[in-house]
């Protein structure tokens, strides 16, 4: 049997500075062997861990859609140990992955629904790949309304801001991006996400919201989803507890009966309410 803890070869191919200069990059890798690609088959809101020799190992959600190739990408904020190693790596350097892993969002359901995308700082990164996925030519049909409400601090710290451009002018997509503080030459919406979201007021009919995003964040947009009608079980959030296997063995990431690394990191609302409040 295949040890499920030896990390794939995967090499930097490109280094996006998302944040220019700030402390967010996007790392989008191949695999040294392509069979091992083929095996790597996911779909948006699953995380994997990029492993660094010497350094250690860290759980990252997948910022890519599989629908983009072979390349495989993941937006990372540098925080510590690990993260810091990987900013200062350079395309060609050689890492480890495996994965894909956790339960992703729930794309059948998601099927025939109009979507709401809420997204904050750098949380937008699962997000990205979802919406990525359901603008495919061929997927766009089978969803009803996108939108896709995401703010950061500062116009310096949105991410993906080229494509967040390009998809503000598609007709089929409502797209609302919003800064906390303007800065000179930033003429987009000013205000906090949830009070976008009330602005906005996406329709609950038929409808699932996807939300990611800082604690504060998401405290403050539950309800108002709720004013809007949004059920519990139509609310769906991506935690990140602290992970060291991410395959439902240590019991490093627990909330009661859940391993948030095998049973999420995607839950309902509606799941979180009857879970202790440990997150
Ligand atoms: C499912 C999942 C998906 C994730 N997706 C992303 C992603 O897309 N992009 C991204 O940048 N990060 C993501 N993270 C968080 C990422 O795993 C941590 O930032 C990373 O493990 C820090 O490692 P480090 O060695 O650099 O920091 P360390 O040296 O271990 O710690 C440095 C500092 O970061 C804090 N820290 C460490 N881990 C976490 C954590 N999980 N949450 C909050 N604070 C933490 C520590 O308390 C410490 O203050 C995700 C986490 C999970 C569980
Ligand atoms: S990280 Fe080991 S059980 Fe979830």
């Amino acid at each position: 049997m295949e040890n499920p803890y030896l990390p794939k070869r995967v090499r930097i191919e490109k280094v996006i500075d998302e944040t220019a200069g700030k402390d967010i990059k996007s790392f989008v890798f191949s695999f040294v062997n392509p069979q091992d690609r083929q095996a790597f088959a996911y779909h948006p809101g699953q995380f994997a861990e990029i492993s660094i020799a010497g350094s250690g190992e860290i759980p990252i959600g997948i910022a890519s859609s599989p629908t983009e190739g072979d390349m495989v990408m993941f937006t990372v904020k540098r925080m510590g140990v690990v993260t810091r190693e990987l900013h200062n790596s350079s395309p060609g350097r050689i890492v480890g992955l495996r994965g894909p892993y956790g339960n992703g969002f729930p794309m059948e359901e998601l099927k025939g629904r109009n979507i709401v995308i809420v997204g904050g700082g750098f949380a937008f990164t699962t997000l990205r790949a979802l919406a990525v996925y359901l603008m495919g030519d061929e997927r766009r049909k089978d969803y009803g309304d996108i939108t896709v409400i995401y703010g950061a601090r500062t116009p310096g710290d949105l991410i993906y801001r080229q494509e967040l451009q390009a998809w503000a002018s598609r007709k089929d997509m409502n797209v609302h991006i919003t800064v906390d503080k303007g800065e000179p030459g930033w003429e987009g919406r000013e205000g906090f996400v949830p009070a976008v979201v009330k602005q906005v007021a996406p329709s609950a009919k038929d409808a699932i919201a996807l939300v990611c995003g800082p604690p504060i964040m998401i405290k403050f947009t539950i309800p108002i989803l709720f004013e809007l009608g949004f059920a519990a079980d139509k609310i769906l959030n991506s935690l990140e507890m602290r992970m060291k296997c991410g395959i439902g063995k240590c019991g490093r990431c627990n909330i009661g009966s859940k391993y948030v690394c095998k049973d999420g990191p995607v839950f309902t609302y509606a799941e979180l309410q009857n879970m202790p409040q440990e997150y």
